[in-house]
């Protein structure tokens, strides 16, 4: 197929797919963002006490907005040179009873930085948003929210310093703040980030506005106190990890900011995980059979991953086996992963050893979850949902 057939990517945040392989360069040239590198990875280092995460030295979070800014604020905040305040934000749209491995990678890593950076986080939980985009119910959208919590709260996050909020509950609170951010976005600018029609249904259109509220402390009084001045809003600033596909959203936030006398949150992007099969997509919660569940059995793990996950006799390079891929993600040992990626290259171990390598990492996985998850109660959810100082 000729190179101008090829099908285009398309990366927005209900739709990710390519012809092959995400080209990720691309992606940055068109959302503006600016790629992670060596130097920005060196001052990360700097400002905090443990080792970077693997996440990040293994460029899987490789693109970011204004995190010069957030680290040169942070360093002087931490040396008692200046008087900031800053704050992470996440969060998950309820569609699916559990999580698969693709959403543990925002987690897991927000949960890392929360402890690095020893900073609050709130996680929304858009419930209004997967009502307004699926046929479902809106009180199973809100129970799928709840199991999503007990999930989320299963990643280990410090329950002192975490507010995780649904929106259908907590949308009073940020009332104003969504008013405002709704004020400044017109219907064309809406429909040019997000690609709504004349068929969306009207809520969708006005959905933006309250994913990007959160990036603003106004949106959250009782952790940052009601009417704040110019001043202390300008000394509060956001981080946001997220995947890519959710950067349209904040890219809104960004453009908010001004208006409503805030900071521009700062950017932390990651890649997709690979589907199980090798596709150029990101594993969904409807294609089962190359998603991996954080419930899923240990024997479903093995059965999943030797029924789809293709393995080549050689491969040129570490990013077409994918099990190898997987591994860059969940293989926390260094030393281990570069010399599986070293010996696989050099034809010294076989697609099958590796790929039963990823069977066992995912189980002990899943078996490290499954048992922490099993040990969150109803009270663990109603203390992080409680809207208390994280302070
Ligand atoms: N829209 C996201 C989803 O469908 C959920 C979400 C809300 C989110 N706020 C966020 C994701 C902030 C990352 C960061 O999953």
């Amino acid at each position: 197929m000729a190179e101008t057939d090829k099908k285009e990517q398309v990366v927005t945040p209900w739709d990710v797919s390519a012809e092959d392989q995400i080209d990720y360069n691309k992606l940055i040239n068109d959302f503006g963002s600016q790629r992670i590198d060596a130097a920005l990875l060196e001052k990360f280092a700097g400002a905090i006490d443990v080792p970077l995460h693997q996440f990040l030295t293994r460029g899987i979070f490789f693109s970011h907005r204004d995190m010069n800014q957030f680290l040169t604020n942070y360093i002087a905040t931490k040396a008692g040179e200046a008087k900031n305040a800053f704050y992470l934000y996440t969060g998950r749209g309820p569609s699916s009873g559990s999580l698969h491995m693709g959403h543990l990678v925002p987690m897991r890593f927000t949960k890392w930085l929360q402890d690095a950076l020893d900073i609050p986080l709130v996680i929304q939980l858009t419930d209004d948003e997967k009502f307004l985009w699926r046929d479902i119910e809106f009180d199973t959208v809100r129970q799928l929210a709840i199991d999503n919590a007990k999930d989320i709260i299963a990643c280990g996050f410090n329950p002192e310093r975490t507010f995780i909020f649904r929106d259908s509950d907590y949308y009073q609170d940020m009332y104003e703040t969504i008013l405002s951010c709704q004020r400044a976005t017109t219907m064309g600018t809406s429909k040019a980030a997000f690609g709504f029609t004349e068929e969306s249904n009207i809520g969708k259109a006005s959905f933006p506005p309250v994913q990007a509220a959160p990036s603003f402390p106004t949106a959250f009084p009782h952790i940052f106190g009601k009417d704040l001045s110019k001043k202390a809003k300008g000394a509060i600033t956001c981080l946001i990890p997220c995947a890519i596909d959710q950067d349209p959203y904040f890219r809104l936030s960004r453009d908010y900011a001004s208006k409503l006398g805030c900071n521009k949150p700062a950017l932390l992007h990651s890649v997709f995980l690979p589907s199980l099969a090798g596709a150029g997509t990101k594993m969904s919660a409807s294609a089962t059979d190359g998603s991996i569940f954080v419930t899923d059995s240990m024997d479903t793990i093995k059965a999943k991953i030797e029924k789809v996950v293709p393995v080549a006799e050689t491969v040129a390079e570490a990013g077409d086996d994918v099990s190898l891929e997987w591994l860059k993600f969940f293989l926390e040992d260094d030393a281990e992963f570069n010399k599986l990626c070293e010996d696989r290259l050099a034809g010294a171990v076989s697609g099958v050893a590796i790929r039963d390598r990823l069977v066992a990492v995912l189980q002990d996985m899943a078996a490290e979850f499954q048992a922490r998850r099993a040990a969150v109660t109803d009270e663990d959810v109603e203390k992080f949902f409680s809207k208390r100082s994280l302070y």
